[in-house]
């Protein structure tokens, strides 16, 4: 075949694969066999190696895989990724219906339109396209920035490479998209079957306990052909296209579809309360005959464009809710209980349990938090117990079946000492945990405290598991997170199943930590009561350990969100000779102690300004105007009081600005605040 041959039939064979892909994923109306569909695939691949420079980056071809990728490099997500709040209770879904219709416009609150999804169990990614073509795929990551997986992303079948095709012409489309960028988020996921698959083929102890979970691990696979072989969907929710303003969210899915995705089908729009009512448990059903596991059923306002008006929390939107089935539930018996500790010395008592299958898992322990818990379910050793499992939770022991209780029960008792340590427990008065006081000498809070350090949120070191950080401190090689950064492949290898490949591999995860965010590794540090919200927060006002270290508690307590209680915490913490330790041994070892370029002020305009927003603004949402003084050094508060410094007003302000004149707060315009931006 001449390369002019070539073109053409790589271009049919292109088209082809490209409509039985939309056919199959898309519409679930295949034309083919799966045989005949991988036959022309095989054509189109051997064909492109012949002929390599014609190979184009939305070629079906690439779906296959065969990319390494060392590292996924991060990226910055164009706006934040927010998550759902969750309710179980149709109470709260009323009440949500009533708050948004409230935050309304008068002549918009008759009876609002919500459209209602399906919560699809998955992983949150991002995808990118110019000019119609996948150029990025990414995950959610802490919501700000993610993983670049685009090699991972495009061996998805149900996801566009280009987008489109079938609906458009080249001249439609040329018109509709050309110089477009656009942005579509939804979730990948594993059908329950490809899922069932994959546990089938690997050893017990490396088999996935569900589909999100199976789902997540392969996202990060370095090896994409082995991405491709695992079979993921994706399903889209929401599309950010400029050129869609003013569209309903219906119409924003109804034109994913066009474009070529897969929503699921499933959505309705839902006028009214009774109507939402109806959807909700309509699938509570029907949900066991998707092939896939869904978790809940997703409501979202329908008219977007009062979506930045309504604006979000940090974590949500406050338009958009979720409701979460009940969980699944079964039946055991408690066989034993152990206690673990913490990385704060806490003592949680933990059910072992006849193992039972619960919805798709085998679940043999469980957590009992605390003692009063154990007094209050009345659980003793050998009891018949209910548990429960939602999502993502760790089973939960319900209820104890007292009719079946028999003369073999044994009450819970919490040991004299520290299991691991050997010190006496302690339990402070009005408190309902047992601790171990031993902070520095207890072997299972200094192992605790290097797993938080290691884990996704904090420093994200891959390898550094439970079975690795038990080693290397029980066998004295690391006492804290800074002896991590000390550690030699001669001291790795010596660990038990530690070849030269995975010590390599451990150790470069381990170095390429350093350069993770100031605020990650302050959450790493593990200060009681600090999350990775607090981090954030505590690393915009106090750049750096040092700044942080010298605020004393009065100047932590006037960090918004940042309550007495963490602010005790934190001086309490830099002023432990062990925190000096670490902060040397980590400083030494060059990890980042204070924010980079992206942490750093902009500038200091609204330096100990007080700063409140009301009305819709044009150019920004609430979110990313808060932000904006937030990097310049301001605050932005909820209420307006004596104290706030500077009213914001966009369009139809609210009765702040009548109380903001009242008070004689300064007040601006947007164009003002952009000035001053
Ligand atoms: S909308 C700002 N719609 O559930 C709105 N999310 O618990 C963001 N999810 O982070 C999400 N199905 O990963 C939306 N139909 C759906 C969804 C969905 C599943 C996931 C998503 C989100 C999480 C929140």
């Amino acid at each position: 075949m001449n390369k002019q041959q070539a073109v053409a039939e790589i271009e049919r064979l292109r088209k082809e694969i490209n409509r039985h892909n939309y056919r199959y994923y898309v519409l679930a109306k295949p034309e083919v066999s799966d045989y005949e569909f991988d036959t022309m695939l095989e054509m189109l691949v051997t064909l492109e190696q012949e002929f390599p420079d014609l190979i184009t980056p939305d070629s079906p071809s690439q779906r296959v895989g065969g990319q390494i990728t060392k590292e996924f490099p991060t990226v910055a997500h164009t706006r934040p990724m927010l998550s759902l709040s969750n309710t179980y209770s149709f109470e709260e879904i009323e009440d949500f219906f009533g708050r948004v219709h409230k935050m309304l416009p008068e002549q918009h609150r008759d009876n609002p339109e919500f459209v209602a999804e399906l919560k699809f169990d998955g992983v949150a990614v991002s995808l990118l396209y110019r000019d119609c073509i996948l150029v990025r795929g990414a995950t959610r990551g802490d919501g700000v920035q993610g993983d670049d997986i685009t090699p991972n992303i495009r061996t998805i079948s149900s996801v566009p490479l280009r987008l489109g095709e079938y609906v458009y012409s080249e001249k439609e489309l040329e018109k509709e998209y050309a110089g477009r960028e656009i942005e579509v988020r939804g979730e990948v996921f594993m059908t329950k079957a490809d899922f069932a698959r994959l546990n089938e083929g690997r050893p017990e102890e490396e088999q996935f306990a569900n589909p999100r979970n199976a789902t997540a691990g392969t996202l990060k696979l370095q090896d994409s052909a082995e991405v491709s072989r695992r079979k993921m969907m994706f399903v889209a929710y929401d599309l950010k296209d400029p050129q869609g303003a003013g569209l309903t969210h219906a119409e924003h899915l109804s034109c994913l579809e066009k474009m070529g995705f897969y929503t699921g089908g499933n959505f309705r729009v839902c006028r009214g309360i009774n109507e939402i009512r109806d959807f909700i448990s309509e699938w509570q059903e029907k949900r066991q005959e998707l092939p896939y596991e869904i978790d809940g059923i997703v409501l979202k306002l329908n008219d977007s464009s009062f979506w930045d008006e309504l604006g979000a929390t940090s974590k949500s939107p406050r338009w958009a809710i979720a409701y979460k089935y009940p969980a699944q539930r079964a039946k055991t018996v408690v066989r034993n209980v152990v206690f673990q500790v913490g990385r704060l010395g806490t003592i949680t008592p933990v059910a072992q349990l006849e193992p039972v299958q619960l919805a798709g898992t085998t679940v043999s322990r469980s957590t009992l938090h605390n003692l009063d818990e154990v007094a209050r379910l009345d659980v003793r050793l050998n009891d018949t117990v209910v548990i429960e499992k939602s999502g993502d939770v760790i089973p939960k022991i319900i209820n104890v079946i007292r009719e079946e209780r028999q003369g073999n029960t044994v009450p819970i008792v919490v040991p004299d000492v520290c299991p691991s340590c050997g010190t006496p427990l302690e339990k402070p008065a009005n408190e309902v945990n047992y601790y171990c006081l031993n902070e520095d000498g207890c072997p299972a809070q200094v192992r605790a405290r290097i797993e938080h350090f290691a884990s996704r949120n904090a420093m994200d070191i891959n390898g550094l598991g439970k079975a690795v950080v038990e080693q290397l401190v029980n066998s004295g090689m690391v006492g804290d997170a800074g002896d991590l950064y000390s550690l030699t492949t001669d001291k790795v290898m010596s660990l038990d199943r530690q070849a030269a490949k995975s010590a390599a591999k451990l150790l470069k995860a381990i170095d390429e930590s350093r350069k993770q965010r100031f605020d990650r590794l302050l959450f790493g540090l593990g200060i009681r009561h600090v999350g990775l919200a607090t981090a954030r927060e505590l690393a915009a006002v106090y750049p750096s350990l040092e700044t942080l270290r010298n605020a004393s508690v009065e100047e932590l307590s006037e960090i918004p969100d940042v309550g007495p209680a963490i602010a005790v915490s934190v001086h309490e913490y830099f002023s432990k000779p062990s925190a000096d330790a670490i902060i040397e041994k980590l400083g030494s070892a060059g990890l980042r102690l204070e924010a980079g370029e992206t942490n750093k002020p902009v500038n200091l305009n609204f330096e100990g300004l007080k700063v409140i927003f009301t009305g819709s603004l044009e150019h920004y949402t609430r979110d990313e105007a808060a932000g904006l003084v937030h990097e310049r050094g301001g605050k932005t508060v909820s209420s307006v009081s004596n104290n706030t410094s500077l009213v914001v007003i966009g369009k139809n302000p609210g009765s702040k600005l009548e109380k903001a004149k009242k008070l004689g707060i300064r007040v601006i315009s947007e164009s003002e605040f952009k000035e001053m931006l």
